[in-house]
Parts: C-alpha cells; structure tokens; sequence
C-alpha cells in the first residue's frame, strides 16, 4: 500500500525510549539538548508580537506566489544592515527552512539525482531527502584545530548525477563558518561542474566570538545558489513558520530559477497573510533576542571550559558559531550507549555524536542555549562520568 521512501525505521530509536522511561518514572532530568528557543526563559516582546499578528490587512487574500512585498523587502533589509544587497524580487518566502529545501530539491532533482551534504550535519536532511526521492552523499568536514570543507573528498564524490552541494554556514552542530578561500574552491567546483550551492544560514548571526567574519551566500554570484534562513532562529520564533530562499548567480540562468520556483510556490501558496504582514515586526525581534542568545551561549561555553580545565578525560571542540557545542569523550562505549548511560546514572541527557554522522564515536553534542543553572548542573555531571 505504501510508497518506498517511507519505508522508515517507525521504531523509537534505543535512546528516545529511555527519554520517555525516564521522563515517565519522573526523575529529575538535565536536558543539555534543548533547541526549543521558546522554552528556554528568553524575554520576548510578548504585545509587540501579538500586535502584529493583528495586521488588519491581512483580512484580504492578496496572493502573491513569491510572498508578499512588504516581507520580503524587510527580508531585504535584513541583508542590508549585513552590507549586503539582495533585490526583493529574488527572494521567496516559505514556510520553514524545511519547505525551502523541498522547493529546492524539487526544482534541481530528478529522482535519484544526488546531493551532497557535509558530515558531520544535521539530521533531518536525510528525511528531506527520501520525501523529494533525492540521493544524500556525505562529503566529509576535518577537524585539526577547527573544522574545514575536505574539498578533494567533495570533489571525488561528484558523480554526473549530482545537482548541488549543501553548505550549513554555520553548520550544526560543528558551528564551524565557511571561510573566504573555501567560498572561492567552493565557486570553483561548482560552476565548473555546473552544480548549484544551496547554503542554509539559519545560524549565521550567531557568531560567538565578536570578531568572527561571517559573510552571506545571499549575494554569491559565480554559481547559481540557493541561501536559505528564516525567523525560528533569528527571531527565536519557530512556531510562526516563516523562513526564505534567496537565489543568486549568473543572472539568466537566476531568472530561469526564480521563474520555475515560483511556479513550485504558486502551487502550494504556503504562507499565511497574518505571518507575512508580521515578518517586518517579527524580524525587528531579532536585535532583543540574538543579544540575550548569545550572552547565554557565551556564558555557558565559558561555564563548559572552566568545568573541563579542572579535568583531563574530555575536551571541547573549536566552536565559532551556532547554539550547540561538541565535546570529545573517551570512546569506551558505542556514543548512543553512553547517553543512555548518562542519563540513567546522572540524568543528563544529551545527543550522541552519532545522531549527527559523526564518523566515529567518542562525541556528545550539548546545547548551548540551556538556561545556564541546568547547564552548569548538567555539564558537571556528565563530567563526573569519566
Ligand atoms: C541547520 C538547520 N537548518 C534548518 C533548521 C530548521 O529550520 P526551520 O524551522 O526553518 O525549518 C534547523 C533546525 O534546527 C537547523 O539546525
């Protein structure tokens, strides 16, 4: 009865089942995984949002594939106050980041073609994936003091079939940035091969060190690319469901872009007018929001290297930006079993490296984002493993 690509695994994975068993029994709990922006204490501007919502406009259906123009030329001011210019006609609204990469997907892929996503990564590409029927190869990203694109491996797994290169700028839970010089191979590649870059900045204005460079894709022309970004991180409002797509590149082949993926939007018309009309507002969010992020992230990876100074067993890895850090743990155990372990024992829950195609165990990933008494708590438990 049912098509292949959901031929899922439906079963909880080993570690969710503890989750519940454990949340179940009601024992205390350190959640050191938390993404939930709106869980997590942070003071939102409850009036202004709601305020917003209340737009009388959108009391009229006023369709507009690409989504309305008040949104997106705030979109566009977005890029401005980065010094960057993106014209409004060559940007699309979505309703999340996910949906972005489908239209995406949709527009480049035939079935079986082939994306290449970085690994480490995040986890959900590969359901993306099999709904769109595309092909995910993994192009490997090295650690050696800090993290970088491996672009000789990317370039060996490029097969006539393969339609683009995903980049996560920066990317989850690495929280490495592209750097210039691999923007330039990355171009190189690409255009010679005539693949297409899509590049999700979800996290891009969460550099953690002040100093960090971190341009946008948004304005990248020698290769036709695809920058996509959305409010469930900038504004820590995911439950509003509003994201984008900006297409950039050589400007023909942009415009037959552009022209096709209005057609894929035109057809779902996805976006809500009352969202829309508050995406100037909600946008204006991010300024209250991203300083309270990032002092919170910047003190608890502060926390998380006094913790680790005053021991020898784990060690974290080089972060520049994004709400997660990775730790390097003794692999005396499967990343998976420990996490059960730690959470049986201490009550710390936390993502196993795995989760992410890390290529070998001895990784945990915690959230940077944890209201910092329940990170402090729960870092030194699980320090307390080793
Ligand atoms: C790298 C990355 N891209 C996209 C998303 C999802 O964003 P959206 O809520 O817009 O679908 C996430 C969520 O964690 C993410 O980590």
């Amino acid at each position: 009865m049912f098509a292949d690509r959901t031929n899922w695994n439906l079963k909880a994975n080993p570690l969710s089942e503890a989750l519940a068993r454990h949340r179940a029994a009601g024992e205390p709990l350190f959640d050191l995984t938390i993404s939930n922006p709106t869980e997590c204490g942070f003071d939102y501007d409850s009036p202004a949002i709601l305020q917003a919502l209340a737009n009388p406009a959108s009391l009229a259906y006023d369709p507009n594939p690409r989504g309305l123009l008040g949104a997106r030329q705030a979109v566009a001011a977005y890029y401005a106050a980065r010094c960057t210019e993106v014209p409004a006609d060559d940007i699309i609204l979505t309703t999340s980041t996910s949906e972005a990469y489908s239209f995406v997907f949709r527009t480049l892929c035939n079935p079986g073609d082939e994306i290449l996503i970085p690994e480490p990564s995040y986890p959900l590409f590969a359901f993306l994936a099999d709904i769109q029927d595309v092909r995910l190869v993994r192009y490997p990203l090295d650690y050696d003091y800090g993290w970088q694109v491996n672009s000789h491996a990317l370039q060996q797994r490029i097969t006539p079939r393969t339609r683009a290169v995903i980049v996560v700028h920066p990317n989850n839970p690495t929280g490495h940035f592209t750097k210039a010089h691999e923007l330039k191979k990355l171009n190189e590649i690409c255009s010679a091969q005539n693949l297409a870059i899509i590049a999700d900045e979800v996290f891009l204005d969460f550099a953690l060190h002040a100093d960090h460079p971190s341009f946008t894709f948004a304005h990248n022309s020698a290769a036709l690319t695809f920058t996509m970004s959305g409010l469930s991180k900038i504004s820590g409002v995911p439950q509003m469901k509003a994201a984008w797509l900006v297409i950039s590149g050589p400007d023909q082949l942009k415009s037959e872009t552009v022209a096709r993926l209005e057609i894929i939007a035109d057809t779902y018309l996805s976006m809500n007018a009352p969202v829309q009309h508050a995406i100037p507002a909600l946008l204006e969010q991010r300024h209250s929001f991203q300083t309270q992020l990032l002092a919170r992230a910047r003190k608890n990876l502060a926390e998380l290297d006094s913790q680790l100074a005053a021991q020898k067993s784990c060690s974290r890895l080089v972060v520049e930006g994004g709400w997660y850090a990775v730790l390097r743990v003794p692999a005396t155990r499967s990343d998976e079993e420990l996490a059960i372990e730690l959470l049986a024992q201490k009550h710390v829950y936390v993502h196993p490296g795995h989760f992410y195609d890390f290529p070998s165990e001895g990784f945990l990933v915690v959230s940077l984002i944890t209201r910092e008494e329940e990170f402090a708590a729960g870092v030194k438990l699980l320090l307390s493993m080793f």
